[in-house]
């Protein structure tokens, strides 16, 4: 049996519809294999504004620092003429809890289901065995010299009388590079042994060092079967042999760019699960926020429709990295195959013409099956 503590954060839109879907998976999973979860609920984004005057508090933070993991649902933007430049905006939840907790290396698992082949904008014979795992550097790199000003790290336009310019640092320590690098190999292990580490190291000085740290880190991985490959390459390589890729592991703004891209192979943006992780570990795993991808869809929050698939399929991340519940996890992740291929289809993923169920039946239809096997 495991004990864990899970600090649980709807947020705001469809946040909570979906955050539900994924307690009651869990609370099955408590159930069925005997563990004890204790979850702590607190607010975040709009509704910590209106009650608490900030997008996460110190005790909800304190809260989450102290759990085993974070489940997290999604958090808004105010509406417009609402927000002040200088007042608390609901985003300001997530970059705290990623930065203060040092959540480095953010992972998202892309799988299509063969049922869904259809939804995805790619031939169903070039999704065949598609099932990859992305580890994105979530902490530094281009993004970062914009939200701190430090010195030697310029992110700025300049205008002067003779010229306009504007200038970003794309600036990595060694240890920056390793500890994500190391998640992954560590990663690969777990799963099919592949691992491709994608950068631009003809061209950045950054990605000669990303390729110099990979290959000293592979040397203590010798299970592992690696290559470097240039992400230009990759981006192509994504939609044209997507299931030659297990693990790709690759920084920043890579990362950002080519996970987009391949979340269309999947059909929905509400389909994809991701988690957070850092340094910390847990009894069997690591400390981790687990949210879905998408965002609080506020054009159908309140309705019933959200897909809680990604929030679920969060939720097994959760099982399987922080707590280390393998098996747990893969039950999860295989109820929810089931179901999809008994035809059961949110809005976001039925076909013309095909009847669709709620958030709410879909969660249903998960735990039934979920309990069954
Ligand atoms: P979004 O992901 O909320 O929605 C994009 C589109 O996908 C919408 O048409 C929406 O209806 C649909 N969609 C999203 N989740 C879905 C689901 N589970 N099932 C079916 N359809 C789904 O992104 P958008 O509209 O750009 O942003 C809305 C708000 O969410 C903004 O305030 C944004 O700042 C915030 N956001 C928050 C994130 C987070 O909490 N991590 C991530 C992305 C956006
Ligand atoms: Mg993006």
């Amino acid at each position: 049996m495991s004990k864990a503590t899970i600090a649980v954060l709807p947020g705001d839109g469809v946040g909570p519809e979906v955050t539900a879907c994924a307690l009651d998976v869990l609370a099955v999973v408590e159930e069925r294999y005997r563990h004890s979860f204790t979850f702590h609920e607190g607010l975040v984004g709009l509704d910590a504004i209106r009650a608490e005057g900030t997008a996460i508090s110190d005790s909800t933070f304190e809260t989450c620092a102290h759990s085993d993991a974070v489940l997290f649902g999604a958090v808004g933007s105010l509406p417009a003429g609402q927000a002040r430049a200088d007042g608390p905006r609901p985003e300001q939840a997530l970059f705290r809890l990623r930065k203060e907790l040092g959540l480095f290396a953010n992972l998202r698992p892309v799988h299509p289901f063969e049922p869904l082949y259809g939804a995805s904008s790619l031939k169903p014979e070039h999704l065949k065995g598609t099932d990859m795992i992305f580890v994105r550097e979530l902490s530094a790199g281009l993004y970062y010299g914009r939200l701190e000003s430090v010195p030697g790290k310029p992110s700025e336009i300049r205008r002067t009388a003779a010229r306009t310019e504007a200038v970003d640092t794309l600036l990595y320590t060694e240890e920056e590079i390793e500890r994500v690098v190391r998640a992954a190999f560590e990663i690969a292990e777990a799963r099919a042994s592949r691992l491709t580490s994608v950068d631009k190291a003809n061209v950045l000085s950054s990605s000669v060092l990303w390729r110099e740290v990979v290959e000293r880190v592979a040397a203590d991985h010798p299970s592992v079967a690696w290559e470097h490959m240039l992400v230009d390459t990759c981006a192509m390589r994504l939609v044209r042999t997507p299931a030659d890729f297990d693990v790709i592991v690759t920084e920043n703004l890579f990362g950002d760019i080519l996970t987009d891209e391949a979340a269309m192979l999947t059909g929905s943006i509400g389909m994809l699960p991701s988690a957070s992780l850092g340094s910390r570990r847990t009894a069997s795993g690591m400390f981790g926020l687990y949210e879905p991808v998408h965002g609080s869809a506020p054009d159908i929050a309140g309705r019933d429709m959200a897909n809680p698939v990604g929030a679920v399929l969060s939720a097994a991340l959760l099982l399987r990295h922080s707590l280390g519940l393998d098996q747990e996890a893969a039950a999860v992740e295989a109820a929810v195959e089931h179901v999809v291929r008994d035809g059961c289809r949110t809005v976001d993923i039925a076909e013309a013409g095909h009847a669709a169920v709620g958030t709410r039946e879909m969660g249903r239809r998960i735990v039934d099956r979920l309990r069954r096997t």
